[in-house]
């Protein structure tokens, strides 16, 4: 959440550093601003509320001839103080002399500004502003010396950069907790919260660990840790960060929800053989070195809900115990270490800070861990035992679609090495394997169906509130339905177990507080049409996601039709239904679906 954007060479930054934030705005888009400053030390300050094209606005219309050869920019995602340009960044110290852009929250602020009230003005409400004024406060000789001494007041976390217009030709940036990513290139030196932001300008790029300082001066950058230059090696820049076209496709959200066929290709190529039907992998063949009786997943939102879904998958073929936890939980409850656990962290970024801090727990332990990630090259793969990428390629906006869709992939892949190992049931695995090799297929019956979607989505942005309900696996999908109808439309959804419905919320259930159904063919398909009939006969309206409708139409007030397939084919088929669904809902009531409000793409707090 927030991003940050930094330069120091021979171009003028301004642009450059408007570019960068437009690749970073995922991390936030309340506001934005940006400061250079000149070989003079004359300053360059525009500040716009929303996204990065009003700030682009702005700067084009009060554009100079100046060349501001050193500055930082950043998009912030709101944490202490409401949307407004005073608490926009960059932030200031009172004799103006220091600018500060910071990704993280600074947990102590409250304290560090009833101090030092009695000495300057604040003019945000943000935790930001304070570090502003304790640079200035604690200004000594030189930024690189105030920055080790300022680091050690703030609990973090944090990644800053900060000038002083003073020494025009510099920059220090500082991180503990949130990412700072140093890049160079021929004609100078740049910061930012992530490599994608780099790939286009950089050569070469190093990644700073906590505690860890840069500093940039006269287009060359040194690492410093407690205060003494480390040794610090870059890598070429081995990324290529191209944002595909939206082609026929108005938003991201709906091309990235047409891309599943060819994400679930890439997630089963070179891991499953479709010509022999047999599944091969290094990484699942040594989990088997390993004595695991039991798993648990930990991971939040739409993953949180990947990774339920694969609890089931895990538990049906291989009779192995899993715990889903939601990262946040897991940090606020008590950590009993078991060594026979395999602990799988869940994350299409990588980037969430509470799965990041649950991973330090677990590891603080020695237990045994295991990731499953999207972005490639993601630190956690040098950080923990072993994992796999979910390789759904870029995800652009903030809905994940694509990604949760390939996560559930490799959950399953996961649950049927372990059933393979375990009981060995080749003829059903290859008949699994068999029917996954369709699946590109089925989900394209569901995508051509997106006309007579969208006119069932259309009906329902009417309601104020909605209940999404499923059992067994088809529970956790409704699950990831409502929280994409919510994210997206702004509906209350919410979901429930078809069975809890009798257990208090029926009491809400009436014509104008429908009911999404999930009910395709399987396990809990007979008791779910009781738990259906209840709501029927009080006269519930009810949206069902099925696949036997024929018999059971009176049931149903409207139907979105999955392909009939294997329960667990029809999970996907059923995530993709309610992904376009959850899309048509929100554009009907003209939602901006790539970028939904209060939201960012990646959860850097706690
Ligand atoms: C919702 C969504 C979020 C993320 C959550 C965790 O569409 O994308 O709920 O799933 O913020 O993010 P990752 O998976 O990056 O840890």
């Amino acid at each position: 959440m927030c991003g940050i954007f930094a330069y120091q060479g021979t171009k003028n930054s301004i642009p450059l550093l408007v570019d960068g934030l437009r690749t970073l705005e995922y991390r936030g888009y309340d506001s934005a601003g940006v400061v250079g400053v000149n070989s003079a030390g004359d300053v360059f300050s525009q500040k716009a509320i929303g996204k990065v094209s009003n700030l682009a606005t702005k700067v084009e219309k009060h554009k100079t001839s100046s060349i501001y050869t050193t500055g930082i920019a950043h998009t912030r995602w709101a944490t202490h103080g409401t949307v407004t340009e005073a608490n926009t960044h960059p932030h200031t110290s009172e004799n103006q002399r220091f600018y500060i852009v910071h990704n993280g929250i600074i947990e102590n602020y409250k304290e560090l500004k009833k101090s030092l009230s009695q000495k300057y003005h604040f003019y945000s409400d943000t935790d930001t502003e304070v570090v502003a004024k304790l640079i200035e406060d604690n200004y000594e000789t030189d930024l690189k010396t105030t920055l080790e001494k300022v680091s050690l007041l703030l609990t973090w976390a944090y990644s800053l950069a900060v000038i002083d217009v003073e020494k025009p030709n510099m920059i220090v940036g500082i991180k503990l907790g949130s990412p700072l990513i140093v890049g160079k290139s021929s004609n100078g030196v740049f910061i930012s919260s992530d490599v994608n932001a780099l790939a286009s300008v950089a050569g070469s790029y190093a990644t700073l660990e906590d505690h860890e300082m840069v500093i940039i001066e006269s287009w060359e950058y040194q690492v410093y840790m407690s205060g003494a230059m480390i040794r610090k090696d870059a890598q070429d820049m081995d990324i290529e960060y191209d944002v595909d076209e939206l082609g026929a496709f108005s938003t991201y959200t709906e091309k990235e929800i047409h891309d599943i066929p060819s994400v679930l290709e890439n997630v089963f190529q070179w891991r499953m053989n479709f010509s022999d039907m047999s599944l091969h992998n290094e990484t699942l063949e040594e989990l088997f070195e390993h004595d695991i009786d039991r798993i648990e997943i930990i991971s939040s939102g739409s993953s949180y809900y990947a990774g339920m879904i694969g609890s089931y998958m895990i538990k049906d073929m291989a009779a192995i115990p899993v715990q889903v936890t939601i990262s946040s939980e897991f940090l606020a409850d008590i950590f009993l270490p078991d060594d026979k656990t395999l602990y799988v962290f869940l994350s299409q970024s990588w980037e969430t800070a509470d799965v990041r801090e649950s991973l330090k727990i677990v590891q603080a332990k020695w237990c045994l861990t295991f990731w499953i990630v999207n972005v490639v090259g993601s630190t956690i793969a040098r950080l923990t035992d072993m994992g796999l990428y979910s390789h759904a390629g870029v995800e652009v906006w903030v809905a994940s679609t694509k990604n949760v869709i390939a996560q559930v992939g490799v959950l399953l892949m996961m649950a049927m090495s372990l059933w393979l190992k375990r009981n060995l049931q080749y003829s059903q695995a290859r008949a699994l394997i068999a029917e996954l090799s369709e699946l590109g297929s089925k989900i394209d019956e569901v995508l051509v169906q997106w006309p007579r979607i969208r006119e069932i989505a259309k009906k329902y942005t009417k309601y104020q509130s909605m209940f999404v309900l499923g059992r067994n696996i088809f529970y956790p999908v409704s699950g990831e339905a409502s929280l994409k109808c919510k994210e997206l439309s702004y509906i209350h959804t919410e979901s429930y177990s078809a069975g809890e419905l009798k257990h208090g919320p029926l009491a809400l259930v009436s014509p104008e507080f429908p009911c999404i159904v999930f009910n395709p063919e399987g396990k809990s398909y007979i008791k779910t049409v009781s738990n259906i009939k209840e709501i029927r006969a009080r006269e519930g309206t009810v949206l069902g996601f099925v696949t036997k409708w024929e018999e059971q139409e009176d049931l149903y007030d409207d139907i979105i039709e999955i392909p009939k397939t294997s329960e667990i084919i029809s999970v996907f088929t059923s995530l993709v239904a309610s992904y376009l669904f959850a899309l048509y809902l929100a554009e009907e009531l003209d939602r901006d679906v790539d970028k939904p409000k209060n939201l960012a793409k990646s959860v850097t707090v706690e």
